[in-house]
């Protein structure tokens, strides 16, 4: 039975005097016996001005307590931090881990049957996940679903693959300063998250395919009645599962469903990103993700989705073509069906539901795929002993086996100080090396690993070059970079080594990359390390820096992953 106004009652003298205090103070706000006698259902409020994305929570709260009410539940929602991309300094990363525990805490700290996490933009769905992992009560995931496309001149636009080309355009004086003017106000045409496949979309689409949220949540538009109906469902849901008390998120976080996820990612062609918060995800449920069997996954399910970065169409396409229920049709081979869900069933019945929509051409039949190999590869060598991620998909396959001549940057500010600086020593052949903008090092593990290329090269029609970085990508770039390579530079990691002049050897076909200098100059190289910045001495900072962990492990804090003790 659901416990109500009872949960983790604190006891101020007996636990009787204890519900009477609560219910004193709760019916300040004109709640009735009848209202407070029943499950309660909290539901996250995420909405802010600072974050356009969740524009439409207010809606979605209004949805869901109706439909909590219409299941014979309380609801009650409770703000927690929100962050979105264009207004968290230094970087969105760099608070996940702070909304992850005030999600967790308030959770934890006010009484609630079960939870329904609102969310989107892309670092706040995994932040909430995290959170709810720990708390250990029922819990279902409501996305804010994406924005609809913009329209500019007869062209479609999303945000945000379309805002580096168009500034890119602006750059080179093809586009006045009045269109980029009026650009502006058509990226980003409506409230929910880019519609491009990049983090949010990417996160939305492994979390339904967990069973975290209800199916066809990942795609519906945000601007659309069906998003509110999908709301109005996710609170009916909640209500269910405090009944049932359950499942709760560590139930549906298994080894199963994380390679349901994973099979996912590599079809979606998704963004880079989704592996860490993946991992963190794991991390919460005391597993952890198996790179070598996300490269293995990725070596055999094919790139399925034809959106952008790597396709051609946009979310609303992908929900009109039948979304997440249609694509897991399509994977029936790779997926664990028996996966369990919050509806109390299987992933076998979020397939089922599946619509066929004659002529569609977004989700592509494994016999026709987008790409006949998943999006992402892992790599290991020496430069990487704890792994590092190529979206092979989003490269020139041409420079997929290279081998070149260091360029090294040393920090996020060396590279922007001169990468476009017309004396810089560089060529086409050479690969770019971006030292210290990992999870300590930058901090925050920035989206800074999509170097540009150098004006001086870019002008001569260079398009693309290896570039190298602990760092993090975008969902929405492209080119021929590898990420998230383990340990990071500014750990004392291999990266950190690298010279200017160094040889550096990529081979995507045998997932290696390797520094091509002799053991005992590394060695030497490494007896001179010192960390690039001070540790932080207070705050928030000092938390982050003495706590986080690498890539591999999802860039959490080391003491929040693993199991909660008992209370
Ligand atoms: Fe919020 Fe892209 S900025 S999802
Ligand atoms: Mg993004």
């Amino acid at each position: 039975m659901a416990q109500g106004l009872r949960k983790g009652l604190t006891s101020y003298g007996d636990a009787g005097f204890s519900l009477f205090l609560r219910k004193a103070f709760i019916k300040a706000a004109g709640y009735s016996d009848d209202a407070l006698d029943r499950p309660i259902i909290g539901i996250t409020d995420t909405a802010s001005d600072f974050n356009p994305c969740h524009g439409n929570a207010p809606q979605l709260i209004e949805a869901v307590r109706r439909g909590v009410m219409l299941s014979g539940g309380l609801p009650m929602a409770f703000p927690t931090i929100s962050i979105h991309e264009s207004f968290s300094h230094p970087t969105s990363m760099y608070l996940r881990n702070l909304m992850s525990m005030d999600t967790e805490e308030m959770i934890r700290a006010q009484p609630m049957d079960a939870v329904v996490l609102i969310g989107g933009c892309d670092k706040t769905l995994p932040a909430q996940i995290m959170g709810a992992a720990s708390a250990g009560i029922p819990a279902v995931v409501l996305p804010v679903g994406p924005m609809v496309v913009g329209h500019h001149r007869g062209e479609v636009l999303g945000a945000c693959t379309d805002c580096r080309r168009l500034w890119g355009q602006h750059r080179a004086g093809k586009i006045d300063e009045a269109e980029i003017e009026v650009i502006s106000g058509r990226l980003a045409p409506s409230v929910g998250t880019c519609m491009v496949m990049g983090t949010a979309s990417t996160m939305a689409c492994m979390i339904e395919a967990m069973g975290l949220s209800l199916p066809y949540s990942a795609a519906i538009p945000a601007p659309h009645a069906e998003r509110l109906r999908c709301g109005e469902a996710t609170g009916r849901v909640a209500v269910e599962m405090a009944r049932r008390q359950g499942p709760a998120p560590k139930a549906l976080v298994t080894k199963g469903s994380l390679r349901n996820a994973m099979v996912v990612l590599q079809a979606i062609g998704g963004s880079t990103n989704g592996l860490v918060h993946l991992a963190a995800i794991a991390g919460r449920a005391g597993l952890e993700v198996d790179l070598e069997e996300f490269d293995a996954i990725g070596r055999e399910v094919p790139v399925l989705v034809d959106l952008k970065p790597s396709g051609d169409h946009y979310m609303e396409h992908l929900h009109h073509a039948g979304a997440v229920p249609r694509l897991l049709q399509e994977l029936e081979p790779f997926l664990d069906l028996d996966a369990p869900t919050v509806l109390g069933g299987t992933l076998r019945d979020y397939m089922n539901l599946a619509e066929d929509v004659p002529g569609q051409t977004v989700i592509r039949p494994r016999s026709n795929p987008l790409k006949s190999t998943g999006g992402m590869a892992v790599l290991r060598g020496n430069l990487c002993p704890g792994g590092a991620v190529i979206k092979h998909a989003a490269a020139t396959p041409g420079l997929l086996q290279h081998e070149g001549r260091a360029v090294v940057f040393t920090s996020v500010e060396d590279m922007t100080n001169r990468i476009d600086d017309p004396d810089l020593d560089v060529t086409a052949d050479d690969v770019l090396v971006l030292q210290n903008a990992g999870p300590k090092g930058a901090p925050g593990m920035p989206e800074a690993g999509y170097l540009p290329i150098p004006r001086k090269l870019a002008q001569a029609g260079v398009k693309d070059m290896v570039r190298i970085s602990d760092a993090r990508m975008s969902g929405t770039a492209f080119g021929t970079i590898v990420l998230h390579i383990t340990p990071e530079a500014a750990v004392g990691g291999p990266l950190g080594l690298v010279r200017d002049g160094d040889r550096i050897r990529l081979d995507t076909a045998n997932r290696r990359i390797e520094l091509l200098v002799d053991e005992a100059e590394l060695e030497r190289r490494a007896a001179g390390f010192t960390p690039p910045r001070p540790a932080p001495k207070r705050g928030y900072a000092k938390l982050f820096h003495d706590t986080v962990m690498q890539a591999d492990k999802g860039v959490d804090f080391d003491f929040l992953a693993g199991e909660a003790e008992e209370e």
